[in-house]
């Protein structure tokens, strides 16, 4: 089973969670479970194309995270820094397109100037890594239905149009990390008949050979919407 294209899982989404008790499992500080986070992020998008996936969405930052401590949230937006300036060169080379989802330009005005400079450079490739910034599913929905309603018509249609997701395949894989069971206002709109795994794993731990063990997962399930 699985082998067939159809069965494939196109657009695979991950709440990347468990970092802080990573660390705190090995009596290291917070930002060393995030520093290790970024490495599982690297790992992976160098499996993608491999994969054969056409679209990897990562929960990075959600809109909820600026509750963190200060210096909490200082370290993942210097983490990011660090990561589109090393790992850029590295996502033209392997052919990923970079695209951010939720309210980005929020972020520091370097950052937003890193991304917009990421976006282009990467616009070419043809492996989207979606990444989740300042990203809160609520906010997002009503946003699109704010502008499905100055378009002229608001329903289900109407509003996916104008999601910050418009122009990537349907969800079919929502993987979260660190056994914590719940969708942490992430893609709310999206999982409507998205397959879900939740692991034990923490995110640092987590391999390409993991994500390899959730797509045969995904394979073998029967999808049903609504039909029968
Ligand atoms: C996920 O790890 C990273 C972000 C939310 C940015 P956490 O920092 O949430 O790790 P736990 O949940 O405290 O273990
Ligand atoms: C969700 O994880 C956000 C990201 C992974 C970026 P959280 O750790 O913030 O979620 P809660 O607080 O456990 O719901
Ligand atoms: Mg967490």
């Amino acid at each position: 089973m699985g082998e067939d294209s159809d069965s494939r899982a196109r657009h695979v989404a991950i709440i990347m969670d468990g970092n802080g008790r990573w660390a705190r499992q090995r009596g290291l500080p917070r930002a060393m479970g995030h520093r290790r986070g970024v490495e599982a992020v690297r790992n992976l998008v160098r499996s993608v194309k491999g994969l054969g996936i056409e679209c990897l969405t990562l929960y990075a930052f959600s809109s909820e995270n600026w509750k963190r401590p200060e210096d909490e949230v200082s370290d993942l937006m210097q983490l990011m820094r660090r990561f589109i300036r090393s790992d850029l060169p590295e996502f033209v080379a392997n052919d990923v397109r970079l695209k951010i989802i939720g309210d980005y330009k929020a972020l520091a005005p370097d950052i937003v100037e890193m991304l917009e400079n990421a976006l282009e450079r990467t616009s070419k490739g043809s492996h989207v890594l979606a990444v989740a910034l300042n990203y809160g599913s609520q906010q997002e929905i009503a946003r699109a239905a704010t502008a499905a309603a100055a378009a002229g018509e608001i329903n289900a249609e109407t509003i996916a149009a104008h999601l910050d997701t418009a122009d990537l395949p349907p969800l079919d894989l929502l993987i979260r990390t660190s056994g914590e069971v719940r969708l942490s206002n992430f893609l709310l709109w999206q999982c409507a008949y998205a397959e879900m795994i939740f692991t034990e794993v923490l995110w640092p731990d987590f391999t390409p050979d993991h994500l390899r063990r959730a797509l045969d997962q995904f394979s073998a399930r029967e999808r049903r919407y609504g039909g029968r």
